[in-house]
């Protein structure tokens, strides 16, 4: 009897020990995970700098005449164009999901009577549990979380990432003091009652939920099957909010126009110097700020034009990858390779992505006489080049170090 129990001991033993993970099955779990905290952090700093961009500049937006980076004017019509901080970035994030599964979406308890703006960012559960440790004085301020996380009913797994949001003055404009109000009735100018928010309050945040895919394969062709997997969750992030901002330029620059209904005929028009480039720039520098990964957009331009701003110009690995897509079919795949470069002993991935001419793109980049200036130009003063729809434009191009 004690002898079959010292053997099952033995036996529970061993088993035990041959199934704990090895040195190396442990690392490929965490860079697995570390990838997934990388792609959400990268998703909320990007989302996070649309959020701000539209907060800070819905004076702008609002007011007609007025211009990017300058002071809104005061003594000009202005009127609400439904553009919202949230709302826009939440479209943008759902945008994203269709696009790469991964689902962003904003979380908050809503404060006291007020409650939640749009019911849609109520908190789960895990949203909930951690929106309270943010509210905490002890919680560091401005530091993310992730965990991998079993869905409750199902053998599903997901890693999922919050980040927290306080209020800072552009905000406040809307979610501050009621006594500020605008219209002087408690309201912001959306029409949602001022919650009465302080300076540095938390009032939700960002969450990420990534499923979590089948589990890589081994070596070398790992890392390019997870770099892959992240630069094309990059590209989608750098290119909707710049179709965001394309798709509603004339709402923006058309008084009186509001989002969702069609632009009103015979009203007033002023370029307000924000474009998708602008955006998706601002954007970019987000995402290496954030990930430390560089991108940018690239062109060698078409015929005698060349490329809008000659910092886009392309480096001889980009030539290789421009001139290769212009020769084959409209593509939705990018190209991914690792590159040693020995003379200074670094090791990156770089990936290029074609973007291609549609109708939003032609405003600005297609048939010169169709010049809202009559003379060529498009309304950011560029010269109009000629694209047709389904033409290489260039190319978003994007380097990682690898770890
Ligand atoms: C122009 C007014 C305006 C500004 C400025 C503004 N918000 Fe909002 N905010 C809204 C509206 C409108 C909603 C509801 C959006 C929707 O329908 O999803 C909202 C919703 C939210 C929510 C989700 C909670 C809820 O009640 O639905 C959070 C969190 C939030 N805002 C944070 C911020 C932060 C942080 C800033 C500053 C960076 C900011 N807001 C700036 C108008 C604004
Ligand atoms: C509102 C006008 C406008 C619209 C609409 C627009 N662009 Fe541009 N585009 C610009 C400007 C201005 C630049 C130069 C930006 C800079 O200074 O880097 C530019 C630059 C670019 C570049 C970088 C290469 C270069 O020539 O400098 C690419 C690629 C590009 N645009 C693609 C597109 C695509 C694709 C679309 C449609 C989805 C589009 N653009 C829509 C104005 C526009």
């Amino acid at each position: 009897m004690k002898r079959t129990a010292t053997i099952l001991a033995c036996l529970f033993v061993i088993l035990f020990v041959t199934s704990l993970p090895t040195k190396t099955g442990k690392t490929q779990v965490h860079d697995y995970i570390y990838d997934y905290e990388r792609m959400s952090r990268a998703a909320v700093a990007m989302l996070h700098a649309v959020e701000n961009f539209l907060a800070e500049n819905i004076d702008i937006i609002n007011t007609h005449n007025a211009m990017l980076g300058r002071p809104a004017p005061t003594n000009q019509p202005y009127n609400y164009k439904g553009i919202n901080p949230e709302g826009g970035t939440a479209r943008i994030g759902k945008e994203f999901t269709k696009r790469t599964g991964m689902t962003v979406k904003f979380a908050s308890e809503g404060k006291k009577k007020y409650g939640l703006r749009n019911k849609e960012n109520a908190p789960d559960d895990w949203e909930r549990n951690q929106l309270k440790k943010f509210a905490s004085i002890r919680y560091p301020s401005g530091v993310g979380f992730g965990e991998i996380e079993k869905l409750t009913g199902t053998y599903d797994i997901v890693h999922r990432y919050i980040y927290p949001l306080y209020a800072d003055p552009a905000c406040l404009k809307c979610h501050g003091d009621p006594n500020l109000s605008p219209t002087k009735d408690g309201k912001d100018i959306t029409g949602h009652m001022m919650e009465g928010y302080k300076p540095g309050e938390l009032i939700g945040a960002i969450s990420v939920v990534s499923p979590l895919a089948v589990e890589p394969v081994s070596g070398t062709e790992a890392i390019i099957y997870d770099y892959n997997k992240m630069a094309k969750i990059i590209v989608n992030l750098l290119q909707i909010p710049g179709y965001f901002i394309a798709g509603h330029m004339d709402v923006i620059d058309t008084f009186g126009a509001t989002l969702d209904k069609p632009i009103p005929p015979n009203q007033p028009y002023s370029y307000k110097g924000i474009n998708p480039v602008a955006f998706a720039k601002l954007i970019t520098a987000e995402l290496t700020a954030s990930t430390g990964i560089k991108a940018r957009f690239v062109s060698e331009g078409k015929g005698s034009y060349g490329p809008r701003n000659p910092d886009n110009l392309p480096d001889p690995w980009e030539i290789v990858q421009l001139r290769r897509y212009a020769e084959k079919a409209p593509s939705t795949e990018g190209i991914g390779e690792v590159i040693r470069m020995s003379a200074v002993g670094l090791t990156v991935y770089r990936y290029f992505f074609p973007l291609y001419v549609n109708e939003l793109c032609l405003k600005c980049h297609g048939d010169p006489a169709t010049s809202p200036t009559k003379d060529g130009k498009d309304v950011t003063g560029g010269p109009m080049e000629n694209y047709k729809i389904g033409d290489l434009r260039g190319g978003i191009s994007l380097i990682f170090p690898v770890r």
